[in-house]
């Protein structure tokens, strides 16, 4: 399946526009303070340490790998790894301060050696992998024993809304869902079990649930909700019920009871 389903699966194949609007949701997501609080979990999760060597595997914009870069200080390394060359050359070019190696290459196929890094992460990644269970393998196998693994991710089952018609919603779900773009719907509460049957050890999960009550802010984390993306989600929902979604949502802001809320998973093991 390629765009527009599931863009993030096959960045660099995704038309110009798309691969400029999907970069500019995650400049928009990673200012959000929703998305921070999920990224303070992560980072505890992690916990970098000052001359650790780590990886940021599926980096997109390259925001965290640059933020792991200074918590790790002068003697520490940072590979922020994505499979899109047009997203690595991106982070590459918003770099500042110490440097990260900024490579592409596949979560599931990682062009490491064993136990090369301290600590690994992944964000928001595994819900467009063919082979979420490979990539779990493959980040353990680049890790030292005893290492963190992190994995965080949505799950997009658990999305509501409060304000908005309900018929209305519950119309979207149900043609994203025919769309295939929610086959991995429940990525995020399966973590768990994922690292578990890997034979991670020590496999924790925090559940962070995301709730806006703004439209504007809810649209920089659910391109539902952005008007900006009416123009692909038309192409899969039709532009009469991504209209109506839309009104919805403004009459539900307007009356001020608009709610939408998600939860993702911060889930952390060691590898052995
Ligand atoms: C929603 S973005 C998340 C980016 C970043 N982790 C963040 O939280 O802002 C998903 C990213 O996963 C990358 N990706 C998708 N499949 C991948 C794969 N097999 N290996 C590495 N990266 C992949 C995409 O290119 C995209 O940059």
């Amino acid at each position: 399946m390629t765009e527009p389903e599931r863009p993030f699966s096959h960045v660099d194949q995704s038309t110009e526009e798309l691969r400029r609007h999907m970069l500019a949701y995650l400049d928009a997501a990673a200012g959000n303070p929703e998305i921070l609080r999920v990224r303070a979990v992560a980072l505890d999760a992690l916990a970098p340490t000052p001359g650790q060597r780590l990886l940021d595997a599926g980096c997109g914009a390259g925001e965290v790998a640059r933020k792991l870069r200074r918590l790790v200080g002068p003697d520490g390394a940072v590979t922020a790894l994505d499979y899109s060359k047009e997203y690595v050359a991106a982070a590459a070019a918003r770099h500042d301060g110490d440097p990260v190696d900024y490579v592409v290459g596949d979560v599931g196929a990682l062009e490491f050696p064993d136990a090369h890094f301290d600590g690994v992460r992944s964000e928001r990644v595994f819900q467009h992998l063919e082979d979420p269970d490979a990539a779990v393998r493959e980040l353990a196998r680049v890790t030292v024993p005893g290492g963190a693994v992190c994995v965080v991710d949505t799950d997009w089952a658990s999305l509501l809304f409060d304000g908005v018609d309900q018929t209305v919603v519950a119309r979207v779900v149900a043609k994203l869902g025919g769309t295939g773009m929610m086959r991995n719907a429940t990525m995020g509460r399966s973590l768990r079990g994922r690292m578990v049957r890997a034979g991670l050890a020590g496999v924790e999960t925090m559940p962070v649930t995301l709730r806006f009550t703004e439209p504007e802010s809810a649209g920089q984390v659910l391109p539902l909700v952005d008007p900006k993306a009416a123009t692909p989600l038309a192409a899969l929902l039709g532009e009469g019920l991504v209209g109506a979604f839309h009104a919805t949502v403004d009459e539900a802001a307007a009356r001020g009871d608009f709610l939408a809320a998600f939860t993702m998973w911060v889930t952390v093991g060691r590898a052995v």
